[in-house]
C-alpha cells in the first residue's frame, strides 16, 4: 500500500456494499443468519435511490382481484420478451408473496384496503389468466411512497438486529485472488478520508443501476453503477447491458418519475390531437402495457408530429377526471412533485411527460441465490466463489429485455432475502480467514491516488456531460446501426479523454471533486459496455428497438450478451444461454411466442 495511505483492516464473515433495498434486505438477512455482516455505504441508508420508487411491489397476493403467482411468472416472462430465465422469475413470482407478507410484518406502512389487507393497484403488462384477462391488481402500495416505507423499515430492522453499517465510505474495487475467488472489498472512508480493506467470506453488491450515464433520467446523481465497474475492472463480464429501460412518464424537462401507478388509477395519455393513442398500440391493455411498448408508442406519437406544446415534443398525461380526494390519499407524492417541476396542478390540467431513462435490466449475471456468474466454454452458470449481487446491480435474469412496472422493489426484496440465505449456505459463520497478500487492493488505492493528483485539461462535469449526451442521442429509444456506431466511436474517443481529466481538490476528507471523478471513471466503463452491446445485437427485443431490424429472431438471438472490458477500453463479447426451464413441475416454462398487450 502506498505509504501515504495507512490501512485499516476489517473482518467479517459477509460484506455488503450498499444500503438500499436490496442491500438492506441481504444485510438483515445475513445478521439475522447469525453471520458477522457489515453493510457500506456512500450515503446514509435511507438516502439510496430507493427511497424513491413509487407505485409498488408486485406481489399475487389477490386482495383486490383474482390473482395466482402462475399469471405473475407468465407476465413476467412476456415483459422480459422472452429474455428472461424462467428458472429466476418462478422463484421471484412464488416468493413474492411470502416476502411481501414479511415485510408487513416487519413494519412498512402499506395502504389498506376497507377490510384491512395490503392495498393493490393495476400496473403496467401485469394481466389476469396469462395475459387474456383484465390487469391484475397486483402492486402492494404505500401511497405513491412504496419504496420509502420499504426502505426506512428495512434499516430500522437492520438496527434492531444490530447489523453494523459504515456510512459514507466509498468502495473502490473487489479484492480478488489468485484462484479467481473474492476475498474482499477496498473503501475509502469519505468522513475522514482513510483507507480500509474489508475481508469478507461473501461480498455482496448491492450498488445500484447505472442511470446517470444518461443526460436525463429518473435515477438520483448517485446511481453511477459503481459495483458493475468494480465487477469490470476484476475482469469479470456485465449482462445484456443493452437494455435499458426508458419510464414513459418522466416529467417533461425535469425527468422527475411521474409513476406508473398514475395510469393505474385510470390515469391516460394523450397526444396534441386529444387522442388516447395508446388505443391504437395495445388495444387490449391500452396505457396499461408494457414500459417498452408504452415509451416506444410516444416516442412515434412525436416523431410523426403529433406531440404536443409548442414545440410538439412532448405527451400529456391526465389525471385530472379523477377524484381530487383519491388524488389525496394514493398519489399525494407525484401531486406535489407535477406542481413543483411543471408548475401543474394535478385535479386541473394535464401533466406534461416524456420517456425518461428509469431502469438497467442488465448488470451483473448472477443465478437465482445471488451467487455471481462467469461463464466458461465448458460451465455457463459457472459460480465465482466469494461473490454475490442483488438488486438493479445484478441481471439474475428476472428482467430480460424489459422490466414490468413494481418488480424491481420486488427484485430487490426477494432476492436480497435470497441472498443472506444462500451466504449461511456456503459461510460458516466466525470461520479464519486465509491471509492475504499485502499488496491487496493496492491497484485500487494507486488508481484513487492519480486521480486525486491529475492534472490535466478536461474537467470531471465536461467529460461526464459528453458522455452523457452520447448515450441521450445515440442509445436512445430507438436505435440505427449508423447511430450505434457513431456512439460506439463517439464514447471511444469520451472514454480516452478521461486519462487527460484535471481536478483541483487534493484533500482526502469529503472530497467530491474526486469522488465524482471515480463515479465518472465508473459510469464511463458502462457506458461503453452498453453501447458496444447495443450495436452487437441486430434485432429488437424489449427495450432494445432497432429501426433496421425490427423484429425479434429468436434464431439467433435469444441468447443474454456477456461482456468484458479490459483496461486499454477493448469490448469482448460472448453469450449464455438464457434459461427457458422452471424449478419446479407447478408451471410449465412458457415458450416464445409473438408478443402483443
Ligand atoms: O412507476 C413507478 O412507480 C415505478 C415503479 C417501478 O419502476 O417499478
Amino acid at each position: 500500500m502506498p505509504a501515504a495511505y495507512p490501512i485499516t483492516e476489517h473482518t467479517y464473515d459477509v460484506v455488503v456494499v450498499g444500503a438500499g433495498g436490496a442491500g438492506l434486505r441481504a444485510t438483515l438477512g445475513a445478521t439475522i443468519e447469525g453471520l458477522k455482516t457489515a453493510c457500506i455505504s456512500k450515503v446514509f441508508p435511507t438516502r439510496s435511490h430507493t427511497v424513491s420508487a413509487q407505485g409498488g411491489i408486485a406481489a399475487a397476493l389477490g386482495n383486490m382481484s383474482n390473482d395466482d403467482w402462475r399469471w405473475h411468472m407468465y407476465d413476467t416472462v412476456k415483459g422480459s420478451d422472452w429474455l428472461g430465465d424462467q428458472d429466476a422469475i418462478e422463484y421471484m413470482c412464488r416468493q413474492a408473496i411470502p416476502a411481501v407478507i414479511e415485510l408487513e410484518h416487519f413494519g412498512v406502512p402499506f395502504s389498506r384496503t376497507e377490510l384491512g389487507q395490503i392495498y393493490q393497484r393495476p400496473f403496467g403488462g401485469h394481466m389476469m389468466e396469462f395475459g387474456d384477462g383484465a390487469p391484475a391488481n397486483r402492486a402492494c402500495a404505500a401511497a405513491d411512497r412504496t419504496g420509502h416505507a420499504i426502505i426506512h423499515t428495512l434499516y430500522q430492522q437492520s438496527l434492531r438486529h444490530n447489523a453494523e453499517f459504515f456510512v459514507e465510505y466509498f468502495a473502490l474495487d473487489l479484492i480478488m485472488d489468485e484462484e479467481g475467488v473474492c476475498r474482499g472489498v477496498i473503501a475509502w472512508n469519505l468522513e475522514d478520508g482513510s483507507i480500509h480493506r474489508f475481508r469478507a467470506h461473501m461480498v455482496i453488491l448491492a450498488t445500484g443501476g447505472y442511470g446517470r450515464t444518461y443526460l436525463t433520467c429518473t435515477s438520483a446523481h448517485t446511481c453511477t453503477g459503481d459495483g458493475n465497474a468494480m465487477v469490470l475492472r476484476a475482469g469479470l463480464p456485465l449482462q445484456d447491458m443493452e437494455f435499458i429501460q426508458f419510464h414513459p412518464t418522466g416529467i417533461y424537462g425535469a425527468g422527475c418519475l411521474i409513476t406508473e401507478g398514475a395510469r393505474g388509477e385510470g390515469g391516460y395519455l394523450t397526444n396534441s390531437e386529444g387522442e388516447r393513442f395508446m388505443e391504437r398500440y395495445a388495444p387490449h391493455a391500452k396505457d396499461l402495457a408494457s414500459r417498452d411498448v408504452v415509451s416506444r408508442a410516444m416516442t412515434i406519437e412525436i416523431f410523426e408530429g403529433r406531440g404536443c406544446g409548442p414545440a410538439k415534443d412532448h405527451i400529456l398525461l391526465h389525471l385530472e377526471h379523477l377524484d381530487p380526494q383519491m388524488l389525496h390519499q394514493r398519489l399525494p407524492g407525484i401531486s406535489e412533485t407535477a406542481k413543483i417541476f411543471s408548475g401543474v396542478d394535478v385535479t386541473r390540467e394535464p401533466i406534461p411527460v416524456l420517456p425518461t431513462v428509469h431502469y438497467d435490466m442488465g448488470g451483473i449475471p448472477t443465478n437465482y441465490r445471488g451467487e455471481v456468474i462467469r461463464p466458461t466454454d465448458s460451465d455457463p452458470d459457472a459460480v465465482i466463489p466469494g461473490l454475490m449481487a442483488v438488486g438493479e446491480a445484478a441481471c439474475v435474469s428476472v428482467h430480460g429485455a424489459n422490466r414490468l412496472g413494481c418488480n424491481s422493489l420486488l427484485d430487490i426484496v426477494v432476492f436480497g432475502r435470497a441472498a443472506a440465505h444462500r451466504a449461511i449456505e456456503v459461510v460458516q459463520p466466525g470461520t479464519a480467514h486465509p491471509p492475504l497478500p499485502d499488496s491487496a487492493g493496492d491497484a485500487a488505492v494507486a488508481r484513487l491516488d492519480r486521480i486525486r493528483h491529475s492534472k490535466g485539461g478536461r474537467k470531471t462535469a465536461e467529460i461526464r456531460t459528453e458522455m452523457q449526451r452520447t448515450m441521450q442521442n445515440n442509445c436512445a429509444v430507438f436505435r440505427t446501426a449508423e447511430v450505434l456506431r457513431d456512439g460506439v466511436d463517439k464514447i471511444d474517443r469520451v472514454a480516452k479523454s478521461f486519462a487527460d481529466i484535471g481536478i483541483s481538490d487534493r484533500s482526502m476528507i469529503w472530497n467530491s471533486d474526486l469522488m465524482e471523478a471515480l463515479e465518472l471513471q465508473n459510469l464511463m466503463e458502462q457506458a461503453v459496455v452498453a453501447l458496444y452491446s447495443a450495436e452487437n445485437r441486430t434485432e429488437s427485443r424489449g427495450a432494445h428497438a432497432r429501426d433496421d431490424f425490427p423484429e425479434r429472431d429468436d434464431e439467433n438471438w435469444l441468447k443474454h450478451t456477456v461482456a468484458w472490458l479490459d483496461g486499454g477500453g477493448k469490448v469482448t463479447i460472448g453469450y449464455r444461454p438464457v434459461h427457458l426451464f422452471t424449478l419446479s413441475n407447478e408451471v410449465q416454462a412458457f415458450p416464445p411466442k409473438a408478443r402483443s398487450y
